[in-house]
């Protein structure tokens, strides 16, 4: 099974991210960083833990990340993913404990333990990773490949006009982590998956649908704590009931912005990418991040003819078939 380790600000997508790695037979969870982002890292790390006890996954480590990016004061975004980062969704107080090593040491010591096996999967800002190539430079040797959601390629920013929130969030990180891969070889380059390509993977509530119906129709789970006193329906799958809370809140975001009645699917598709490469389409450029500028801080640019002389350090996707991506989800999601 492939492994993986997650990093991750959860956040209302990032669930499905995590939810989706979970239902994913050939894949193998091996840590979860918590970020700063949506919302702070003790409520991310909470969050994760309390996922994992939502799914009754096994025991996997997860890890409080920095409480502030690099170089700039942490900013969140609890009117995009609700007070908690889970939209309408609550969770009771998570059983499970917290590592006792820091985000960024967890990625080195999985790294060092598992030379070029472990696929690391980043949906939110990148401080946690910049940190970790700061204790252990050879990190983009030790992976087997890194794939990321932010920027936003050719495309306008979801937080400022050029900026997408994980890079605006912390733009350094951003920075290192890219500069670090620079000499990578093309079959380690990371795979960044922008909002160009993220905001045409859209979620209707027919989706969420689809998906308790799938949930639904399979044998009635056992009850558990999260489950109303004497239930035993099949419509109480608490995953299912998770999802339409959290998710209800993004579509009410996105109606906000006059998006319409849908929710983009930014991390579950990059989760998605991180298990099947082949679901996306690729082009190589050279990608940076203005640290600079007065309108303009925190944009990334990508460089695909070559002209500042310098070797890809991404692969960025291009294009997708958002349908595959969605029969996929649902299939694995309503799984649970
Ligand atoms: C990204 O920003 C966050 O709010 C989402 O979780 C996603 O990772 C999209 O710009
Ligand atoms: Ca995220």
């Amino acid at each position: 099974r492939q492994k993986i380790i997650m990093d991750v600000d959860t956040g209302i997508d990032d669930s499905l991210g995590l939810l989706y790695i979970l239902a994913s037979p050939e894949a193998e969870l091996v840590g979860i960083a918590s970020t700063a982002g949506n919302v702070p890292t003790p409520q991310v790390a909470a969050n994760n833990l309390a996922l994992l006890e939502l799914c009754r996954a096994p025991e996997i480590e997860v890890a409080l990340g920095a409480e502030a990016p690099l170089a700039i004061p942490l900013r969140t975004t609890e009117d995009t993913h609700g007070p908690q980062g889970i939209g309408y969704a609550e969770f009771p107080p998570p059983t499970r404990r917290l590592s006792d090593r820091s985000a960024a040491q967890l990625w080195v010591d999985l790294v060092r333990a598992h030379p070029g096996e472990i696929v690391g999967l980043c949906t939110g800002p990148l401080t946690n990773l910049a940190l970790a190539l700061r204790i252990e430079p050879r990190l983009p040797e030790l992976l087997g490949r890194l794939v990321v959601m932010g920027g936003a390629f050719n495309h306008p920013g979801n937080t400022t006009p050029t900026n997408e929130w994980n890079v605006h969030v912390d733009p350094e990180a951003w920075h290192e982590v890219f500069a670090a891969f620079r000499a990578a070889p093309a079959d380690r380059r990371p795979l960044v998956c922008g909002l160009n390509i993220t905001e045409t993977i859209e979620m209707f509530p027919e989706h969420l649908t689809r998906l308790a119906e799938r949930a639904e129709s399979l044998p009635a789970h056992e009850v558990s704590e999260h489950d109303a006193p004497g239930t035993r329906s099949k419509a109480s799958n608490p995953v299912v009931r998770f999802l339409t809370d959290a998710v209800r809140f993004y579509f009410e975001f996105h109606r906000q912005y006059d998006q319409g009645y849908l929710a983009h699917m930014h991390d579950p598709f990059a989760a998605a990418v991180a298990l099947d490469p082949g679901l996306a389409r690729t082009r190589a450029a050279t990608v940076d991040v203005e640290l600079g500028g007065t309108l303009t801080r925190g944009a990334t640019v990508a460089d695909w003819a070559g002209m500042w002389g310098r070797e890809p350090n991404a692969d960025i996707v291009v294009g997708t078939d958002p349908a595959v991506f969605f029969d996929r989800l649902i299939e694995r999601v309503g799984d649970f």
